[in-house]
């Protein structure tokens, strides 16, 4: 995720810039700039790279100015590169931007037809375009000229622009991403997020979707974006930096469960064709009539992503597909060349294992392409076409929205396919578009169950092993579900396909072992049912993660957690956010470094 930080008030603004972005540092970013007014001219400065190459920049290219915007770009349109990062200026006017502008391509031709040139491959770029053409066209009112550009605007947005023309002001906006106001005395401030301006001021206005704000140093005007007035309270913040950094939560984990539902609604962005009952990937060109078989490969959690994206490709597709753990891929001589699509799935993109598979498929003639969540990191680079999740960075070394959004990724590309070989009908294509929109909402409800979770933890949290089950799709999610319990509270954990229980595991079980059981109604259901008559004949205690509307699992299971109902293949998103939870509430009832246990690192970079 970005960082955004305006300044309009009579002392100078880059340090208080410069502060405010380095307290969004945690976030993760690979560029950043400035931009200052300065009489009667905004100037920027921008690089790739940490802020210390900013400053260093800022001592040779010295900016005063008090008023100014500072901006951290987490690419998501374009590299990582000093062109693509922000503020984005166009005639007089600079732009910073967080989120997605959904209908970028659409806009960046119109606005080319009438003879536009871009100077950057991203979307904010467009943005920084309409507001300029709408001074350029007589407009008057800053104010104004923002609302005019946004009715054009479609997706998510958090952006503060800074313009020539009114050099006293800064002009504020946001949809469907975080923006907080500061109000100071006789200055004022804006914001991605609290601890970039807390040491400033702790009364904060929280803006709402759709509103538009004008600030100066003396006043902040907030309207709508038909330009009525609104006037939202202004609240007092008690959080101290930490607490606002992790917004509140006690964990970036426990933060980075919550933000699911936003990450996928991120990753679902402007990917899907509502006409055509498509998924629009342009970026990485898929033609199934070129491809034989694919084979993923990935390590540890974004192998269980994987491992699902098999289930769905296949069903959706009736490609064949196999799933490799990159470590292994190259040591066996894989039959792999031409002809094959080889997917590697990878948060960090870095993940040396999945990079080697990677070269040792390109070398043997296969096309590679990436799901990563960073942009221009080295496993998209050495791909023919990547695919990136919007996750946002991920700080907890334990994967979550990172997996989720790739299972996105996943179903994005097993839609696309299917539509395109015509193994799937309009009207399945259909039902299985509008499960994906609504997934979102189904991942809050579930997110939002942390209370009988917590009391699971506290009554389990002692077990010396835990076993996971499930069957079919949710098996990968009964690996992950282990998973994360062994990374992060140290608890040895088993994930187990249902059905091999009785060839060994069911040794294991007695009244001391929790047996968490995956089955959510659809295919495997009753065969989950009769395993668990097989657990419990042992007295191992069973916590059920089941549909809701389940009559039966309760009088079986000791433990029963709820999901919503929704399409089998997609249910992997569900399932696996309780399974996040309690390992998170596990470990820290346990008192463990949740967001750095011991010996892992969030990017594996040695083989
Ligand atoms: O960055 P990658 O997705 O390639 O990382 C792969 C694994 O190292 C990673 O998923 C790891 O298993 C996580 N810590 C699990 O939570």
């Amino acid at each position: 995720m970005c960082g955004i930080v305006g300044y309009v008030g009579p002392r100078e603004s880059v340090p208080i810039l410069i502060e405010g972005l380095r307290k969004l540092e945690y976030r993760g970013y690979d560029s950043a700039g400035v931009a200052v007014h300065e009489k009667g001219e905004t100037r920027v400065v921008r690089c790739q790279g940490k802020l210390a190459n900013l400053e260093k920049q800022l001592t040779v290219t010295k900016l005063t100015g008090s008023v100014g915007i500072g901006h951290t770009r987490w690419a998501t349109h374009g590299r990582p590169s000093e062109t693509n990062a922000h503020p984005h200026r166009v005639g007089g006017v600079s732009v910073v931007h967080n989120g997605i502008i959904e209908n970028h391509m659409i806009l960046r031709q119109r606005l080319m037809a009438t003879g536009r040139k871009f100077s950057s491959e991203t979307d904010t770029e467009i943005v920084a375009h309409l507001v300029d053409a709408e001074l350029k066209a007589g407009v008057k009112d800053l104010g104004d000229a923002v609302r005019n550009a946004l009715k054009q605007v479609e997706g998510a947005y958090a952006l503060v622009v800074l313009s020539d023309s009114h050099p006293d002001r800064l002009v504020c906006a946001k949809v469907a991403s975080p923006m907080v106001l500061g109000v100071g005395e006789g200055e004022n401030f804006v914001a991605s997020d609290i601890p970039a301006i807390l040491s400033h001021t702790r009364n904060m206005i929280f803006l709402e979707d759709g509103q538009v704000a004008e600030l100066t140093a003396q006043r902040i005007a907030i309207t709508d974006l038909a330009g009525r007035p609104m006037s939202p309270p202004v609240k007092s913040v008690v959080w101290n930096s930490t607490q606002a950094e992790k917004n509140g939560f006690k964990h970036f984990m426990l933060k980075e469960i919550h933000e699911q539902p936003r990450a996928v609604t991120d990753t679902l962005r402007g990917r899907i064709e509502l006409e055509q009952h498509d998924a629009l990937l342009d970026e990485v060109q898929l033609d199934p009539a070129t491809i034989k078989k694919i084979i993923i490969v990935a390590c540890g959690t974004s192998n269980h992503a994987g491992m699902v994206g098999k289930f769905m490709i296949e069903q959706l597709a009736r490609i064949p597909v196999e799933c490799d753990l990159a470590s292994e891929f190259r040591y066996r001589d894989p039959i792999v060349g031409p002809g094959d699509l080889v997917i590697a799935v990878s948060q960090s993109g870095e993940t040396a294992d999945t990079l080697a598979a990677v070269k040792e498929a390109k070398a043997k003639g296969a096309r590679i392409l990436s799901i990563a969540n960073v942009v221009d990191s080295s496993i998209p680079r050495a791909s023919d076409g990547a695919l990136y999740t919007h996750a946002g960075p991920e700080i907890g070394v334990a994967s979550t929205k990172a997996f989720t959004t790739q299972l996105i990724a996943l179903a994005l590309i097993a839609l696309h396919l299917g539509r395109k070989n015509g193994k799937l009908s309009k009207e399945a294509a259909k039902q299985f578009i509008d499960e994906l929109l609504q997934l979102p909402i189904k991942m809050k409800e579930v997110a939002d169950q942390a209370a009988p979770l917590q009391v699971l933890a506290r009554r389990y949290g002692n077990a010396r092993d835990f076993l996971f089950l499930g069957r079919g799709i949710n098996h990968p999610i009964a690996l992950e579900g282990a998973l994360k319990l062994k990374e992060i509270s140290y608890i040895h954990a088993e994930g187990y396909s249902a059905g091999e229980m009785k060839h060994g595991p069911i040794a294991l079980i007695d009244e001391h072992m929790p047996v968490v059981v995956i089955a959510p109604k659809g295919p495997g259901y009753e065969k989950v049912m009769s395993n668990l008559t097989e657990v419990k004949a042992r007295e191992g205690k069973i916590i059920a993660i089941a549909t809701r509307g389940d009559q039966e699992i309760g009088s079986i299971a000791d433990e029963v957690i709820l999901i919503p109902e929704c399409a089998s293949v997609l249910s992997p998103l569900l399932t696996v956010v309780p399974l996040q939870l309690l390992s998170y509430y596990v470990a820290d009832f346990k008192g463990t470094d949740v967001d750095q246990p011991r010996n892992l690192a969030k990017s594996v970079t040695v083989e």
